[in-house]
């Protein structure tokens, strides 16, 4: 099966990078191998980098936030709804980066902006460092996974996609130990699986996310329970990230 491969570039990018990156992009990703790939650049970028996915196919549009309403008097923000409009398929949800500097309270909220306005959200979960030394990872993960399992819409639907990110392996080229990855994802699944259907099972898709480098991705990928990977600094090398996307599955 195909994975996703998401490429995060944060608060990073210009025109200029932008020309160059899809200059060499679309010169040497091969069809015969390409995953499912999604770019998330910044806002001012999305439309520029729109305009690279009409010529080439190659991958799809996300967003890094929206608000959880599509009131008009919301001064500095984006609602779903305009994402959709200027051709966005997907957007991260809660990545802890904005959960860091934000208000978690409207998650569920948001989630619901998202798949109302025909995208799909990809869900950031994930203990920190003295979580992960106190062993809370479990419980971190049930609190914020309960943002979905309480909300009867985003279930009815099920077209969510859960990005398991350990804050402490973001940006700093340490992942956990690749039977923690599988162990972890399968955790995940079972929580959601609760409340499904065994048709809707299958759907359920969890990439991981954190210090994902061509260095690590053959290992990350061994793990069957992995569905893709969500790439931040490494996403921004155009070369480290189309050897990840041509690496063969
Ligand atoms: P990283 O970031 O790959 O630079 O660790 C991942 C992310 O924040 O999504």
């Amino acid at each position: 099966m195909k994975k996703i491969i998401a490429a995060n570039w944060k608060m990073s990018g210009s025109k200029d990078f932008i020309k160059k990156y899809f200059n060499y992009f679309e010169k040497n990703i091969k069809n015969t191998s390409r995953n499912n790939i999604i770019i998330f650049p910044s806002y001012p970028h999305l439309a520029e980098v729109n305009s690279y996915k009409k010529i080439n196919k190659s991958f799809e549009l996300g967003a890094q936030h929206c608000h959880h309403n599509n009131e008009v008097a919301q001064t500095s923000c984006v609602s779903a709804a305009m994402l959709n409009d200027i051709g966005c398929n997907f957007v991260l949800v809660g990545h802890s980066e904005w959960r860091s500097l934000n208000n978690e309270d409207n998650l569920s909220k948001i989630l619901e902006s998202v798949i109302n306005n025909n995208m799909t959200p990809i869900f950031c979960i994930g203990e920190n460092y003295s979580q992960k030394e106190n062993s809370k990872t479990q419980s971190v993960i049930d609190n914020q996974l309960q943002n979905i399992l309480d909300n009867k819409i985003l279930f009815e639907n099920c077209k969510i996609i859960i990005a398991y990110e350990p804050v402490w392996a973001i940006g700093t080229g340490t992942i956990p130990d690749i039977n923690i990855i599988e162990f972890i994802h399968s955790y995940i699944k079972s929580k959601l699986a609760q409340k499904l259907s065994s048709a809707q099972e299958k759907d359920i898709i969890v990439l991981y996310g954190g210090s994902v480098s061509t260095k690590n991705i053959k290992e990350i990928f061994s793990a069957k329970s992995v569905d893709g990977v969500l790439i931040g600094g490494a996403s921004l090398n155009v070369e480290e990230f189309t050897k990840i996307c041509n690496e063969k599955l």
